[in-house]
C-alpha cells in the first residue's frame, strides 16, 4: 500500500429536507451571496424557490448568475467572476448538477485570488485563498459535491480539462434525494454510467490495496442492484437515495486511498474530447469509451480485469468476461456503447483522433501513446 493522506473537509447533510439546515450553515458568512444555477430546471421544479426562501431567512443579499450549460465553459465562469467582483460577494451557493458546481468552484478560485480562470486550470498560476462554498446538489453523478475537482471547457484552446485543489472542497453540501426525483431518464442513465466510470478509474490506478478494491466492487455491485429498478421507477425516493450516495462515494476519496495515483482518468481524458467536439453528455461519452479503452488496454490490464471480475462475481472469469459485464450492463440500462449510437458518423472518428493527437490525453497510471489512440478508436 502506498502512503496517503486522507483529507475530505466537506460536511455533507444527506436526506429529506436537509435544506432546512441552510440558514444555520450560513450564519457565520458575510451578507452577499453569489447564487449559481443552470439553465432552468431548478426553477421549473421548485428547488430554486426553496433555496431563495432559506437565503432570505438567513438575511442574505442574493446576487444571481444563472444559465450555466452542461459541459460548462470557461467564459461563463469569467462572467460570473466579474459579477462577483462588482458585488463583492462573501460566499458562493451552487444549486444544480456537476456543471453548476464545477463552475462555482472555479469562480471561487478566480475571484478570491484575482486570477484568470483558465490560467488557474492550466496551472500557470496558483490560488492560495478561497471564500466559503455551499452546494445544493440536484443530480447524482459526478461526486463534485464532496471533492476538490472541477472540469471546464475552453473552445478557444479546444480543451476540456480538470483542475484539482484542496481549496475547492465545498464547505457544506446538501444532498436531498427528493431534489433528484425530477431528473429525466436519460440524465439518470448518464449519472449511473458516470459513477461506475469513477469506480473503474479508481480501480485502474496502480498499487495493491485490497480494501480500496473492495470499496470499488461494493459500489459497482450496489449500483447494478438498484439501477434497473430505479430506471423503471424514477420517482422512488429510496432508489434515488441509493444512487445519490453511490455517486458521492465513487469520487470522494473512499475508493482511492493507498493507490499510486488517485485514479487513472485516461478514459475520462479521452472521453472529454467527445463532449468538446459535439457537446455530448458526459455519461454518454463514458459508456462508449470505457469498454473500448478496456479492450484496447487488455494486454496491460488483463490481471486487473480478472481481479475485478472475481470481486464482482465471486468466480474466476476471463478478462474479456469482465469487460462484457460492463458493456452488457450499459446496454441493458439504455446507455450508448458504440460511437455511432451518439449520432456520430464513422468519419467523425478521424476528428476525434486528430484532437487526441493534438492534446495528447494520457492516463495517470496507464500512459497512452499514439498507437493506443488508434487501437481505442478501432474499438469505439
Ligand atoms: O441546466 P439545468 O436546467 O439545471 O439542467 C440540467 C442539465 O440539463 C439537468 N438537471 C440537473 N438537475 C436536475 C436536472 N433536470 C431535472 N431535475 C434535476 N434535479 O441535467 C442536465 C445535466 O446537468 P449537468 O450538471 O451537466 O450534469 P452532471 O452532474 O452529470 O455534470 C456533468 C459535468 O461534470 C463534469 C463533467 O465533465 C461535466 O462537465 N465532471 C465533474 C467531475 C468532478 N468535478 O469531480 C468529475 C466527472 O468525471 C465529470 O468530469
Ligand atoms: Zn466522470
Amino acid at each position: 500500500m502506498e502512503n496517503f493522506t486522507a483529507y475530505n473537509p466537506t460536511k455533507l447533510h444527506f436526506g429529506k429536507n436537509v435544506i432546512e439546515k441552510l440558514p444555520d450553515a450560513l450564519q457565520n458568512t458575510g451578507k452577499n451571496i453569489l447564487l449559481i444555477t443552470g439553465q432552468g430546471s431548478v426553477k421549473k421544479y421548485g428547488y430554486y424557490n426553496q433555496v431563495i426562501e432559506k437565503l432570505q431567512k438567513a438575511g442574505k443579499n442574493i446576487i444571481e448568475f444563472s444559465g450555466i450549460k452542461p459541459n460548462p465553459v470557461v467564459d461563463d465562469a469569467e462572467k460570473a467572476v466579474a459579477l462577483a467582483k462588482k458585488n463583492q460577494v462573501d460566499a458562493i451557493v451552487a444549486l444544480g448538477g456537476g456543471s453548476v458546481i464545477d463552475t462555482a468552484k472555479m469562480i471561487n478560485m478566480a475571484y478570491a485570488n484575482d486570477l484568470p480562470v483558465w490560467k488557474i486550470m492550466k496551472r500557470e498560476v496558483e490560488p492560495v485563498k478561497r471564500i466559503p462554498l455551499f452546494v445544493i446538489l440536484t443530480l447524482a453523478a459526478t461526486g463534485t459535491e464532496m471533492n476538490g475537482a472541477a472540469v471546464l471547457q475552453n473552445h478557444q484552446t479546444q480543451e476540456k480539462i480538470g483542475y484539482f485543489s484542496p481549496l475547492m472542497y465545498p464547505d457544506i453540501s446538501f444532498l436531498d434525494p427528493t431534489y433528484t426525483l425530477s431528473v429525466p431518464k436519460n440524465q439518470t442513465i448518464n449519472g449511473i454510467v458516470d459513477l461506475i466510470a469513477h469506480s473503474l478509474e479508481a480501480f485502474f490506478s496502480g498499487g495493491a490495496v485490497p480494501l480500496s478494491d473492495r470499496f470499488v466492487a461494493a459500489n459497482i455491485l450496489e449500483t447494478f442492484d438498484y439501477a434497473p429498478a430505479l430506471l423503471n421507477d424514477l420517482k422512488n425516493y429510496d432508489l434515488r437515495a441509493r444512487m445519490m450516495w453511490t455517486a458521492t462515494i465513487a469520487e470522494n476519496g473512499t475508493t482511492m486511498h493507498g493507490r499510486t495515483t488517485s485514479g487513472d482518468w485516461g478514459t475520462h481524458a479521452l472521453a472529454h474530447h467527445i463532449s468538446l467536439l459535439w457537446d455530448t453528455a458526459h455519461g454518454e461519452t463514458l459508456s462508449v469509451m470505457f469498454p473500448a479503452w478496456m479492450k484496447a488496454m487488455r494486454p496491460k490490464i488483463k490481471e486487473r480485469l480478472q481481479q475485478l471480475g472475481f470481486l464482482l462475481t465471486g468466480k474466476s472469469i476471463k478478462a474479456d468476461e469482465t469487460i462484457a459485464i460492463f458493456e452488457e450492463f450499459f446496454n441493458k440500462i439504455g446507455a450508448p456503447i458504440r460511437f455511432e449510437q451518439l449520432g456520430l458518423k464513422s468519419h467523425d472518428k478521424q476528428k476525434l483522433l486528430n484532437l487526441w493527437l493534438k492534446n495528447k490525453p494520457i492516463g495517470m497510471n496507464i500512459i497512452l501513446d499514439e498507437k493506443d489512440y488508434q487501437k481505442i478508436i478501432s474499438y469505439l
